[in-house]
């Protein structure tokens, strides 16, 4: 396909993935449990869990040789905290800072730029037994010193970090955050204090990654998406505003001005879960000048205005807890968009919304851009001669491509492109059959197999994407 695009020199080509979806080794070399491991064992039963994923910790050799072959400059993956401090905020693990420091060397002997995540989900369990997790400022000390403990050890080595990965959808989902509480208004109470929390621990970590590495540059990872109204009914078109400035824009603002805007402080002040902030947080959030903004993407929503009535008041949640796009009362409600196809995991696969977030994003924040995550999950079949047709990843990756490219001539500045994912690792939150991968792992839900490493011909496309700087898609 003979597709014009236009990247510019050096743009940074890369594959993502994280610690409990892809290292396994849950126990092993002194690492403590975490949130995700105990959240995907309570699944086991049904679906593959954390426990051996795929295997990153014991074929890290072989897989950054296949990283070396595919053509990668940076490679984005996330330090398990708890395998550097077993249980939060007690003893440093040697075993966890070499194992990092092996990968870390070898990526670079390799050309491979390591693009490090600090936190992706996997809070030391010990966090949440001492201190109920992000809700206690405990939590935001421990993240500093885990955080500083990083820089001093590999910032010699990496520039580029993301602090959390998708504060903005970790927090809406009870279980990534171990939020419990049955009455919807107490999980909604600590859910603010903890994302307050989490906001603070991000600023935290911005001024410590440049004061300790010279040379460093860190920003969010932030989950993105864009929302489209039911219809043009004001009330619906309203809604969508709103469902992006919640689901987002609330949190880049954070990021960018230190302090929540007017409608989201309304929100909290009306659902009376106001967290509780001291004075001195006002400059530490002000202070964190985050350089970049990653944003991970996958599909686009759509919405419709619902009405607030006297059961249910304005900022209640609609729908069961742990739903990513939940309903609220006096906001909006979710549909499915006609106009989009769906993955068959029901994501809406929408190339052109990713150029609305780029554009979007550049425009009010002017900073460069670099997409950490993107991709199509779908279960793949193996073929009997050992192969993986995965032509219709293949589209879905070259028309988001497209849209960077297209974004990039709206003038949106972008760093580079890293989807989701390098090789095929553990869903986050359904097992092995969604698959993602450049790379097919052989091992199913319940059957370890053999666990290869095989190339579906999304690899050998990427490759060549990659040699070519983005003009053969
Ligand atoms: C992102 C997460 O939200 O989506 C990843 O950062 C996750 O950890 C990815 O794997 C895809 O979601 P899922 O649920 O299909 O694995």
């Amino acid at each position: 396909n003979k597709i014009k695009t236009k990247f510019p020199d050096h743009f940074l080509w890369g594959a993502s993935s994280s610690a409990f979806q892809i290292e396994g080794g849950w126990d092993e070399g002194g690492k403590g449990p975490t949130v995700a491991d105990i959240n995907s064992f309570k699944r086991s039963h049904l679906q593959a869990d954390s426990k051996v994923a795929s295997d990153f910790f014991h074929h890290w050799k072989e897989d950054i040789a296949l990283m070396k072959e595919m053509g990668l400059n940076i490679y984005r993956f996330s330090i398990a905290w708890a395998r550097i401090i077993p249980d939060g905020d007690g003893e440093i693990n040697q075993a966890g800072i070499d194992f990092y420091n092996d990968v870390i060397n070898c990526l670079l002997d390799n050309d491979i730029q390591p693009f490090i995540t600090l936190y992706h989900f996997d809070l030391p369990y010990a966090l949440v037994e001492k201190y109920n997790g992000w809700e206690s400022r405990e939590c935001v000390k421990a993240f500093e010193r885990y955080a500083k403990v990083c820089f001093q050890t590999f910032g010699d080595r990496v520039t580029y970090w993301q602090v959390h990965n998708e504060q903005n959808l970790m927090v809406r989902v009870d279980e990534r955050v171990n939020i419990t509480a049955e009455d919807s208004w107490e999980a909604d109470r600590q859910r603010a204090q903890m994302d307050y929390h989490m906001f603070l621990a991000h600023a935290l970590a911005v001024k410590a990654c440049h004061s300790i590495i010279p040379e460093g540059k860190i920003g969010p990872a932030v989950s993105s998406t864009c929302t489209y109204p039911e219809s043009n009914r004001p009330e619906d078109v309203w809604a969508a505003r709103l469902n992006d400035w919640f689901k987002t824009d609330y949190c880049l603002d954070m990021h960018y001005y230190g302090r929540y805007p007017g409608y989201y402080m309304r929100y909290l002040e009306e659902r009376n879960i106001v967290p509780v902030m001291m004075p001195e947080d006002e400059e530490i959030l002000k202070d964190a000048k985050m350089d970049f903004i990653a944003l991970n993407y996958y599909r686009t929503l759509c919405v419709k205005y619902l009405p607030a009535d006297e059961t249910h008041p304005v900022g209640e949640r609609a729908f069961p807890i742990n739903q990513v796009d939940f309903d609220q009362y006096g906001y909006f409600h979710h549909l499915k968009n006609e106009h989009l196809a769906s993955s068959e995991y029901g994501a809406q696969i929408d190339p052109l919304g990713l150029r609305t977030v780029l554009n979007n994003y550049h425009q009010k924040y002017h900073l460069p851009l670099i997409v950490t995550e993107n991709g199509l999950g779908t279960a793949d079949t193996l073929t009997e001669d050992g192969k993986v047709h995965d032509d219709y990843r293949i589209d879905y990756l070259r028309a988001h491509i497209l849209a960077c490219s297209q974004a990039i001539e709206d003038g949106v500045e972008m760093l580079g492109y890293s989807p989701w994912t390098f090789m095929d690792l553990l869903s986050s939150h359904e097992g092995f059959k969604k698959r993602y991968g450049f790379i097919y792992v052989n091992r199913d839900d319940h059957d370890l197999k053999d666990m290869s490493r095989i190339k579906k011909d999304s690899f050998y496309w990427y490759q060549r994407v990659i040699e070519t700087n983005g003009e053969e898609l």
